[in-house]
C-alpha cells in the first residue's frame, strides 16, 4: 500500500481537470511537447490526466506511478494509453530510451538527499537532446523545506536550488516558470525545463 492508494479517487476527482484553469502550466507543457521527440514517460503520473494531455499534444507517452490505485484509475480513464506500476527511482528502461520525461509534483516526495540519484536515473534513460520537465511547490528558502502535505512527506524547493541539482546531474537549463498561488494554493508553483546536452 502506498500513501496515494487511499486518496487516489479523491485526488482524481480534485485534480484531473486541473489543467483547464492553469494556462501557465499548459504553456510550459506545450513548450515541452514542441521541443520533444521520441518516447516520453510521465513519471508519478497519478490518475493520468497529464499523460493524456501530452498525448493530445502529439507525444508518444506512457505513465508510470508507484500507486496501484492511481494506475488503475489512469487505465480506466484513458484505456487507449499505457500505464505501468513502478518507481521513478529504478526505471525498467534501457539507457537513452526516452526523448522526454515529465515529473509533475512527484519528485516533491523524494527526500532531498535521494534526489541526486533520481536525477542520475532520469539522465541515464534520456537520449542526448532529450528534455525533462518538473513541476513543484516553490519557495524562496535556499534549502528545501519540508511541509505538511496532506498525503505524505513533501518538500518545497527554490527553483534555483532544484536547478543547481539538475545541473550537477548533467542537465542544461532551457527555462523556468514561477507563478503565484491561485484557488486556495498555499505556495508559489514552479516548472523547470532542462535538456540533456
Ligand atoms: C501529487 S501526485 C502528482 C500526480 C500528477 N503527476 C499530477 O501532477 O497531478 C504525486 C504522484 O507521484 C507518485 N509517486 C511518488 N513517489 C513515486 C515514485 N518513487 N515513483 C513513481 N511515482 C511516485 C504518487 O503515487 C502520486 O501519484
Amino acid at each position: 500500500m502506498t500513501p496515494y492508494d487511499e486518496v487516489a479517487s479523491l485526488y482524481a476527482e480534485l485534480f484531473s481537470d486541473m489543467l483547464d484553469t492553469r494556462p501557465l502550466e499548459r504553456a510550459m507543457l506545450a513548450a515541452f511537447a514542441e521541443l520533444t521527440t521520441g518516447p516520453v514517460a510521465d513519471l508519478g503520473c497519478g490518475p493520468g490526466h497529464l499523460t493524456a494531455h501530452l498525448r493530445s499534444l502529439g507525444l508518444d507517452v506512457f505513465g508510470l506511478d508507484l500507486s496501484p490505485a492511481m494506475i488503475a484509475l489512469a487505465r480506466e480513464a484513458h484505456p487507449d494509453l499505457r500505464f505501468e506500476e513502478g518507481s521513478m527511482t529504478a526505471l525498467d528502461l534501457e539507457d537513452e530510451a526516452l526523448g522526454g520525461i515529465l515529473a509533475f509534483y512527484s519528485v516533491i516526495h523524494m527526500p532531498p538527499h535521494e534526489l541526486p540519484a533520481v536525477f542520475a536515473e532520469f539522465f541515464r534513460v534520456l537520449a542526448p537532446g532529450g528534455h525533462l520537465m518538473l513541476g513543484f511547490f516553490a519557495g524562496d528558502d535556499p534549502e528545501p523545506q519540508e511541509f505538511d502535505h496532506k498525503v505524505t512527506l513533501a518538500y518545497r524547493w527554490s527553483p534555483s536550488g532544484l536547478m543547481d541539482l539538475l545541473k550537477q546531474a548533467g542537465f542544461a537549463e532551457v527555462g523556468r516558470l514561477v507563478r503565484e498561488p491561485v484557488d486556495g494554493e498555499r505556495f508559489l508553483q514552479a516548472q523547470v525545463l532542462v535538456r540533456k546536452s
